[in-house]
């Protein structure tokens, strides 16, 4: 505006000062920029392309920083104080009578300096590199923000011994033998993945001969190093405006600035497959390869901290070296932990492998390449990754009695229930793309085509917001169903999509438990399976958000006085029949985790608008009632007249409650009627055993008829009725 400003007025009043309000150019000694006047004072280079002042992190907190000018959002590419923010009051950056920069807080205290030694500092100058310089009267650079590189790398801005990129716990630098690397450098361990450790240097064209230490970015797009690395931006050629950055993710990238939107185009990266990088999901965990990839805990193992892979997993057992204790193995396939190898065989049968881990207690695991029969055992587990391309096979140490537990994921049949130890396999990449990593990804300009891999990720089920929900839904106004402990209401999100939230009562998991029951019914993903597209968790607000299902429950269209245009005709009920009996086999059978519904009925299926049926509320058995501690039948889940025997006797449950309760609904979709709450036959009530012996003499004579729903006055497919028993 102040531009615009000037460049009318100035040709016709040209003796007003007209650059008071523009972008200073110099900071000379005594004066300052403060962070009250970011918006308005910092200074530019004389190209314009970079400016340096205050840049806003966070809700009134500040960095001393260069960023570039014209790109679409500030990207910054050098940060005097990341770590220690400054307050959005009273910080400023002086140049100071001695000749040097500094940053002072709010109460006056230094957060940073540049120093210079000679004290003969009386001009800082952002040059048209983005290089911040203070000079002394003869020009001469005093100190220089090239010197002092944070993430970033500019055209020019060498990189010498002694040197560092540092994204987090990520470092490019040059190590004792004269090489460029990249290390994961954690509160644990560290660990050098580029050039990968697994190759000598010399067969990844690198030399450790040169020991002057220098790598540059030219002006044409070219990475030179001394250790003969060579790298060329695909779009390498003057005029370009790039940067190479060290991401939060650990990958180094090359940018290229597209100028007519602002917007920034990744022209090279060190690693290929992001799995490759040490450290991103953390101690024992597992990395997968996808387009991008995601992090997993191995089976027996949880995330330590549900917001952040980068602490990975812990045992949910605690290994007691001085008791007997027996322990199996559990098989990843093309899985390895990289590195820390506790002892290495060859020529040895899977057997022996495994005898030799389970006589050494700090044992955690093995990894057995079948063939050559290589055995590396393992005593801690980092650098973990499953690729289809990796030979050989992980196979994890747990106790034997934990092994045994996970296999009996079951409904909450009182108050008692069992936790499989494994929820969390696999399951909680979606809440780390979703929170925190997203969060850090989104601020450092991660490559448009890695973003889009995220957004897709997290588009099909995040944690939403209580606020969010509420709008939604316009505050909770429009009710669609309700339940013994749960209401419904219609909501539309942002994006147009109509959702249906429904709001829990009587939950009392903790945040982290509720979060990995989410995150597992947040993958199963079927035709036939209503979609959970997330959930909300903000202390007593626990809700689920899933899709909008047009046509309302099976039960609307079965019972009571069901209109002409309702009555489900032959075709239709087989349709709905066959769908829910599909998404109950996947239920079963096909996704990850083996899940049983436990609450089949007409009112849990929902018709879409071509009458498919999507079954609704599956996975929640185990959040219902948890921590009650006496035992009644409201503790059941379940619906009675559904109800498989096996509540009752208190047998196991399984997968077969379900079925049961399935062939309930199927004889009710056949015959129109409440099966469940009795069966009146030439008005007398009959025990259902009875009945199913009267359904099956009926099916043996032949004449079907007479218990198909009256309503359809004869027009259904006989083939179909008795294939459906
Ligand atoms: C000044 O403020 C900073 C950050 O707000 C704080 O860390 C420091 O201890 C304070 N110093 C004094 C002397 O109060
Ligand atoms: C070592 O590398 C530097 C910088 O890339 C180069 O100028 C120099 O010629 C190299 N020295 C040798 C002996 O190759
Ligand atoms: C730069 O951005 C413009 C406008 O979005 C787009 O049309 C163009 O293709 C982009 N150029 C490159 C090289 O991606
Ligand atoms: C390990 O087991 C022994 C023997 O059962 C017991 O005395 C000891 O307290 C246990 N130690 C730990 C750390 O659990
Ligand atoms: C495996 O190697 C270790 C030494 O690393 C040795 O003590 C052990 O006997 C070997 N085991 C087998 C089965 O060959």
């Amino acid at each position: 505006m102040a531009k615009l400003l000037c460049l009318v007025i100035l040709p016709l009043i040209t003796i007003l000062p007209c650059s008071y309000a523009l972008p200073q150019l110099t900071l000379r000694t005594g004066s300052s920029l403060s962070v009250e006047e970011h918006e308005q004072t910092f200074l530019t280079s004389r190209n314009g392309d970079f400016s340096c002042g205050f840049y806003e992190i966070g809700g009134n907190v500040f960095s001393f920083s260069i960023w570039f000018t014209n790109s679409k959002e500030k990207t910054v590419v050098w940060s005097a104080n990341a770590k220690s923010p400054v307050n959005g009051h009273g910080s400023k950056v002086t140049l100071s009578r001695e000749g040097n920069l500094v940053l002072t807080d709010v109460n006056g205290t230094v957060n940073w300096e540049g120093r210079t030694s000679s004290g003969k500092g009386t001009a800082a100058v952002l040059l048209d590199t983005g290089n911040l310089v203070i000079r002394d009267s003869t020009g001469a650079k005093l100190w220089q923000s090239f010197w002092e590189p944070t993430d970033t790398l500019l055209p020019l801005q060498p990189l010498t011994k002694g040197i560092r990129l540092v994204s987090g716990y990520y470092n490019l630098y040059f190590d004792n033998d004269n090489v460029l690397r990249l290390m994961y450098d954690g509160p644990e361990i560290s660990s050098i993945y580029w050039p990968s450790a697994e190759y000598k240097s010399f067969d990844v064209g690198r030399t450790s001969y040169n020991s002057s230490r220098n790598a540059v970015l030219d002006t044409e797009g070219y990475f030179l190093s001394s250790d003969l690395l060579s790298i060329k931006a695909s779009d390498w050629g003057a005029g370009i405006k790039r940067r190479l950055t060290l991401g939060y993710d650990g990958n180094l990238r090359m940018y290229s600035l597209n100028e007519s939107d602002g917007s920034w185009i990744v022209s090279w990266q060190a690693i290929a497959k992001m799995c490759d990088v040490h450290g991103l999901c953390g101690k024992n965990g597992i990395c997968e390869f996808l387009p991008s990839f995601r992090c997993s805990c191995p089976p027996g193992y949880t995330m330590r901290d549900p917001t952040n892979w980068g602490r990975g997993c812990q045992p949910l057992f605690s290994k007691n070296c001085s008791k007997e204790e027996e322990f199996v193995f559990v098989k990843l396939a093309q899985t390895d932990f990289y590195g820390f190898d506790l002892t290495y065989n060859q020529s040895v049968s899977l057997q022996e492998c495994k005898k030799t881990c389970l006589d050494i207690c700090s044992c955690s695991a093995l990894t057995y390449k079948t063939g050559s029969g290589l055995c590396y055992t393992k005593a801690v587990l980092f650098n973990g990754f499953s690729s289809p391309n990796f030979p050989g096979d992980n196979y994890i140490k747990v106790p034997k009695n934990m092994v045994a537990k996970q296999s009996s994921l079951s409904c909450n049949r009182s108050a008692e229930i069992v936790l499989g130890p494994a929820t969390v396999l696999g399951a909680l990449v979606l809440i780390f793309t979703g929170t925190s990593w997203w969060f850090l990804y989104s601020r450092n300009n991660i490559p448009k085509s890695m973003e889009a891999g995220y957004r897709m990720v997290t588009s099909q089920f995040r944690m939403f917001m209580y606020r969010e929900l509420r709008e939604a839904t316009g505050k909770f106004k429009e009710e669609i169903g309700r339940g013994a402990s749960s209401i419904v209401y219609r909501g539309v999100l942002e994006d147009k999509r109509v959702i249906a939230v429904k709001r829990l009562a009587n939950i009392s998991h903790s945040e982290e438990e509720f979060w990995v029951e989410m995150s597992i019914i947040g993958r199963i993903n079927h035709m036939n399976l209503v979609r959970m597209w997330g959930f909300c968790s903000e202390g007593q607000h626990k809700l689920l958000v899933y899709e909008y299902v047009e046509n309302e429950s099976l039960d609307k269209y079965l019972f009571g006085n069901v209109s002409a245009e309702r009555l489900l005709a032959w075709s239709q009920r087989f349709k709905i029949a066959l769908g829910t009996a599909r998404g109950l086999a996947y239920l079963h059978h096909e996704c990850l985790e083996w899940v049983v519904h436990c609450d089949i009925k007409p009112e849990n299926i929902l018709l879409t608008r071509d009458f498919e049926a999507k079954i609704a509320d599956f996975g929640l058995a185990k959040l219902s009632q948890r921590d009650s501690t006496s035992l009644n039948f409201t503790h059941m889940r379940g619906t009675m007249g559904y109800m498989a025997p096996e509540w009752a006797l208190n047998s196991p449950i399984n997968a077969k409650v379900d079925v049961y309760s399935y062939g309930i609904v199927l004889l009710e979709i056949v015959t129109g009627s409440r099966i469940s709450s009795g069966i009146k036959v030439d008005g007398k009530d009959v025990e259902l055993r009875e009945f199913v012996q009267a359904v099956r003499h009926i099916l043996a004579s032949g004449d079907i008829k007479d218990i198909i729903d009256s309503r359809l006055n004869g027009h259904f497919n006989p083939e179909q009725a008795k294939d459906g028993d």
